[in-house]
């Protein structure tokens, strides 16, 4: 019996969770992070739809990557067509640019992004089905100072998590020198055939470049001789990496070249890079990667080139190795007090203080569902909020507010009317 057969069909399907309290608020407060980078640097947001023909994905990654062949959620309608749940952000974007004609309108068009992606791998941690991503894409120039600042900004947004950043960089080349890489390399593999895993003598006729990351072990050992792709990169690919790495020089990004990185999906060309960081159990934890996707447009059927750079982030990881105080979401208000009533007609009432506070942007807590006194002060108490304010039957009579220091159980009987100024000039 299957994995997926044996579980509860009334709990989360493997590999997605639901996303509630701090975790939420965490979410939301890196999307909010990401977004005001992402717009200082001249971003605009656009939203695709998390359901796409399946081709957009086919064309757009490339067939012979595991996206396409074991990870993509695809399904057929009543009417025949396959569709897919989008496994990342790029070709959806670029399907996007060729459709709404953005090709006519200033280049480059830079574009953000987020939301819930979809990959059918083994779950584990940080690894899931269901999983968000934040991207950023810059479609129309092949200038290589936007490889730099993609890079860049990603590392900005990182940053904030807390955690030491590593930054991989890479050249894949262009697509002219890699096919004469890619031939070597095959050459290389097919007489090492014998010693490298069976797994990856399959993906030397469909992916060469894939077997260079491989995990087996027995891989790994041939690959210490394998040929190696920036040795046979042509003078335009060279300048363009040159020029990528001292634009972030310029910047002070610091960046670790390894030329073994070559990234998942087949429409890299040129820059690719990655962000990691050390995880407590001595592990490299991806974070995020992108680079340049100069041939994606016609991998796509487009009747013209679309030189294009871009970046996705992890979000689930970032959350899960950043710091407490990172990424806070601006909607997460800490309560300067906690409203107690008592009595039928407080009870009623007690939305014109809520409403009054919450005009001058003062977030309290309260429980207005509850009665009884002893109950809400002790649940003020639970809550570490230093100040209550009671509102009795007496005090919805005359328009006040008993406010009630928890600390030194001092209390002040204040008019409605001056409530927010006297809560504003509290320290808590
Ligand atoms: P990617 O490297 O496939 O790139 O994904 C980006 C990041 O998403 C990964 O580094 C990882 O942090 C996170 N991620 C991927 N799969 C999972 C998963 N199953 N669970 C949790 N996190 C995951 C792309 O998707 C490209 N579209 C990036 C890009 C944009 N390149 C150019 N433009």
């Amino acid at each position: 019996m299957k994995d997926e057969q044996k579980q509860n069909i009334l709990q989360t399907v493997r590999g997605t969770r639901d996303i509630t309290g701090n975790l939420y608020y965490k979410k939301q407060g890196f999307y909010e992070h990401a977004q005001t980078i992402a717009e200082y640097y001249g971003f605009q947001p656009i939203e695709t739809p998390i359901i796409e023909h399946q081709a957009v994905f086919l064309k757009g990654v490339g067939e012979h990557t595991d996206i396409a062949e074991k990870e993509m959620y695809s399904l057929e309608t009543a009417g025949g067509d396959m569709l897919a749940l989008r496994p990342e952000g790029t070709a959806g974007v670029m399907r996007a640019y060729i459709e709404n004609g953005m090709g006519s309108m200033p280049q480059p068009v830079k574009m953000y992004y987020g939301g819930p992606y979809f990959r059918h791998e083994r779950p584990q941690k940080g690894r899931y089905r269901q999983f968000y991503q934040f991207g950023l894409e810059s479609m129309g120039s092949s200038n290589p100072i936007l490889d730099a600042q993609m890079a860049h900004i990603g590392y900005l947004i990182l940053q904030e998590s807390g955690r030491k950043i590593t930054l991989k960089v890479n050249t894949l080349g262009t697509i002219e020198s890699r096919k004469k890489y890619l031939q070597e390399l095959t050459a290389f593999y097919t007489k090492n055939a014998e010693s490298i895993s069976a797994k990856d003598q399959e993906r030397v006729h469909t992916n060469p470049m894939r077997v260079l990351d491989s995990k087996e072990p027995e891989t790994i050992a041939v690959n210490a001789n394998a040929p190696v792709l920036s040795e046979s990169l042509d003078d335009e690919s060279q300048k363009h990496f040159q020029s990528v790495l001292s634009y972030l020089d310029d910047a002070k990004i610091p960046y670790v070249i390894d030329n073994k990185l070559v990234r998942g999906l087949d429409y890299y060309s040129h820059t690719v890079f990655e962000y990691f960081t050390e995880t407590e159990d001595g592990t490299s934890l991806a974070l995020g990667g992108g680079g340049r996707y100069d041939g994606l447009a016609d991998m796509m059927g487009h009747n013209k080139s679309v030189p294009g750079v871009g970046l996705g982030l992890g979000v689930d990881r970032v959350l899960e190795i950043s710091t407490e105080t990172s990424y806070l979401a601006s909607i997460q208000k800490t309560p300067r007090a906690f409203l107690i009533q008592q009595g039928a007609q407080a009870q009623m009432k007690s939305y014109k203080i809520i409403e009054a506070l919450r005009g001058a942007d003062i977030a309290i807590t309260h429980g207005r569902e509850k009665d009884g006194i002893g109950a809400q002060l002790g649940y003020a108490e639970s809550l570490g909020i230093r100040y209550a304010l009671i509102f009795g039957q007496n005090e919805a009579d005359t328009d006040t507010v008993m406010v009630k220091d928890m600390l030194n159980r001092n209390q002040e009987t204040i008019p409605l009317s001056e409530l927010t100024h006297y809560l504003l000039h509290l320290s808590i």
